[in-house]
């Protein structure tokens, strides 16, 4: 699935640091961490006319990440609504809107990798786009299994949601490669961790499963999901699974803020029912409910 250029977003304004900028100026300084080092923090957000889908959440993991990385001055709840809140307003969007919020450790006074020389705070960046659901979730996608790990916490803990995307981004290019639409990522162990951009669960036997959060981003619909499956009382279960759980299983989907729920039709050449009941009722329950999880500015 190749997301193409949506002529609605020719003349948006972007928020850069402390003010709004036209999309051709909207830019960063080449002595920027992110240029220099991939050294920022993000998070993507989607807007309904209710609100933000866990807004807090989000904020909360943007500070969590930003505080681990040890970045200083870093803006308030308050600030960076209030920057998006701007940036929405200017825009006029209020629905079938993506967010990529962005925090950089900032400009740098000379190029190099020693935070210290980063002396004039972290810049937020707010990109607002029209941007409807990434993937077609009524045909599910394709997937194949990537030579590429998922980041362990030993190498990089992936409960920092962070800049540095090359794993991932790898992984993506093997997908494309084979004419597929996501590539599977497996941890240090070889159990499966996540898709390059969202995380997975499987149906078997009437019980929802997905992998522990120890090599995959902890992803916000993955909790939804977690929370929402609990509530209705499916049974739900984190597990170690290894990618032979997935291609047997009975149903298997990926969840994200970009594409929310999607069915998982294929692994590695092996077809994967989409029509499961409990598969089905998860993915309707989710779309009933997305709106009581979105929270005003
Ligand atoms: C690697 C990865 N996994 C999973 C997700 C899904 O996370 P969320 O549900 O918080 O959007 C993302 C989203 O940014 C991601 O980059």
């Amino acid at each position: 699935m190749l997301q193409k250029y949506d002529d609605r977003n020719k003349n948006i304004q972007v928020f850069i640091k402390d003010r709004l900028y036209p999309r051709e100026e909207a830019k960063v300084s080449v002595f920027d961490s992110s240029v220099q080092g991939g050294d920022a923090v993000w998070e993507g957000l989607r807007v309904y006319p209710e609100g933000i889908v866990c807004l807090e959440k989000h904020l909360t993991r943007l500070h969590e990440s930003a505080k681990a990385l040890h970045f200083s001055d870093i803006p308030n709840k308050k600030e960076i609504k209030a920057a998006i809140q701007k940036t929405l307003e200017a825009n006029e969007m209020t629905d079938d809107v993506h967010i990529r919020l962005t925090l950089t450790r900032g400009e740098k006074i000379t190029s190099g990798m020693d935070p210290r020389v980063n002396q004039s705070g972290p810049c937020l960046i707010v990109l607002a786009e029209w941007k409807p659901l990434v993937y077609d979730n009524a045909s599910g996608i394709t997937v194949i299994s990537s030579s590429q790990r998922r980041n362990a916490p030993q190498f990089l803990d992936s409960k920092i949601h962070h800049n540095n995307l090359l794993n991932n981004i790898i992984a993506k290019i093997q997908a494309n490669v084979a004419g597929k639409d996501a590539g599977l990522m497996l941890d240090e162990r070889g159990f499966v961790a996540e898709l390059n951009g969202s995380n997975l669960f499987m149906v078997k036997d009437g019980v929802v499963y997905t992998p522990f959060a120890h090599a995959c981003l902890p992803g916000i619909t993955r909790n939804t999901v977690l929370e929402m499956c609990k509530k209705e009382e499916i049974p739900i279960v984190e597990a170690d699974l290894s990618l032979t759980q997935f291609y047997n299983a009975d149903g298997v989907f990926a969840t994200g803020t970009m594409g929310e729920l999607t069915p998982v039709v294929e692994i590695d050449g092996r077809k994967i029912p989409k029509e499961t009941t409990l598969i089905v009722r998860v993915l309707k329950l989710f779309k009933n409910s997305i709106r009581d999880y979105c929270e005003p500015l």
